[in-house]
């Protein structure tokens, strides 16, 4: 189904009508993890993987969803769509629609063909890369063209709005907004941001420890919690801080016994790792990949140590990686508690060192993992 020319097929045998085609890809995190809903910065860069979603206009009042990868259609009406989630897959689709109404727009009937290579459930965004896939296709018809940043905002509200899952920004901004060849750095303040170019000798190797990890409810709302907690202690002292973008290392000093000892630990994870992802995009700006390496080491260990969001099985992925020949930095990206790890690696090294990875790892967990030699690409577009 890579091929668009099968898919496009696919959608007009079901649906007996020409669909619009747009691809929207999944990301990895290089550096900057849950500092995003602390308007902090971070570092993703969109993947070789994506959702497509082909849309074609209907006249019945109906709209359409069907799922390649569920084999399962779904059919709502336009004048009775759902205001509520379901905890099904159609809730990304749905929640998107939900935001476009709520910004004014009349949803007309559809029909809407979904298809993606994200893996589920990995840390790699295919939530996201599912819903700004079906922002771009709904917005098409239409006839709204919204710049990529105030996409990726509406696609976010229809994760926390209508999912219930209260991710920051990151995911689907760098769907929409991702650059080929290119990481991107975000200031999650105000949305601007810089393109740092990955060095062509640069693989990006994405190894899935295959535990599952998921953003609704459980640790990552826990975790959220115990940030803005640490937060609250620091802004009850400096009001100017409003989020942990605005706090310091010496806060921590001076205020963190009356935090709780756990958000004091998270605070000092958001606060260190915000400092290591300016930093570590200079080094990638400069080809300083020795040093972007090594703030890829030290943030998996605030990462893992601090923010208590890595497992076993993460832990022992990036430790393996540490010891094979041409890594540059490993680290657990994403949401945490399982998911993938980021492994910066010598290109000319890459298919050795994912193979190496995928043996040791099966050896010493008993779980034969997914390694991945990805590239940096575009972010969503209409396909021709
Ligand atoms: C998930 C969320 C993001 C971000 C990361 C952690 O991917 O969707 O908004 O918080 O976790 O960095």
């Amino acid at each position: 189904m890579h091929d668009p020319a099968l898919f496009r097929t696919m959608h007009f045998e079901r649906f007996q009508a020409p669909p619009a085609i747009f691809a929207a890809p999944g990301r990895v995190n290089l550096i900057g993890e849950h500092t995003d809903y602390a308007e902090g910065f971070v570092m993703p860069a969109a993947i070789d993987f994506a959702t497509l979603a082909g849309i074609s206009p209907r006249t019945d009042g109906k709209i359409v969803i069907y799922s390649e990868n569920y084999s399962t259609e779904r059919t709502f009406e336009t004048s009775a769509l759902p205001a509520s989630a379901a905890h099904h897959w159609t809730d990304y689709p749905l929640g998107v629609l939900s935001i476009l109404v709520s910004e004014g727009h009349t949803i007309p009937g559809f029909s809407l063909s979904l298809w993606g290579d994200v893996p589920l459930g990995s840390g790699l965004s295919s939530s996201a890369a599912l819903e700004v896939a079906t922002a771009l296709a709904v917005t098409s018809l239409l006839g709204v063209t919204y710049p990529g940043p105030v996409l990726a905002r509406l696609c976010q509200r229809a994760e926390n709005e209508f999912v219930g899952a209260s991710c920051g920004i990151m995911d689907q901004f760098i769907s929409a907004n991702g650059a080929k060849d290119h990481a991107l750095l975000l200031d999650c303040r105000d949305l601007s941001f810089i393109l740092a170019p990955i060095p062509e000798n640069v693989a990006l190797v994405i190894a899935n420890t295959m535990v599952k990890h998921a953003v609704v409810g459980g640790e990552y709302t826990s975790r959220r919690a115990e940030v803005e907690a640490a937060c609250a202690v620091i802004a009850g002292h400096r009001p100017e801080v409003r989020f942990l973008r605005d706090a310091t290392v010496d806060d921590l000093e001076q205020w963190g016994h009356e935090m709780t000892p756990n958000s004091l630990k998270r605070a000092r994870h958001v606060i260190t790792e915000n400092l290591r992802t300016v930093a570590a995009a200079q080094a990638l700006i400069r080809g300083d990949l020795s040093e972007l390496g090594r703030l890829m080491a030290e943030a998996h260990l605030s990462y893992s140590q601090d923010f208590e969001a890595s497992c076993v099985e993460a832990d022992t992925m990036v430790s393996l990686a540490n010891n094979l020949p041409g890594l540059i930095g490993a680290r657990l990206t994403g949401g945490g508690f399982g998911g993938c790890t980021i492994n910066l690696v010598e290109q000319s090294q890459a298919a050795a060192f994912a193979a190496s990875l995928a043996g040791l790892y099966a050896a010493q967990i008993g779980i034969v993992p997914q390694v991945h030699i990805c590239h940096a690409s575009g972010g969503a577009h209409r396909l021709q």
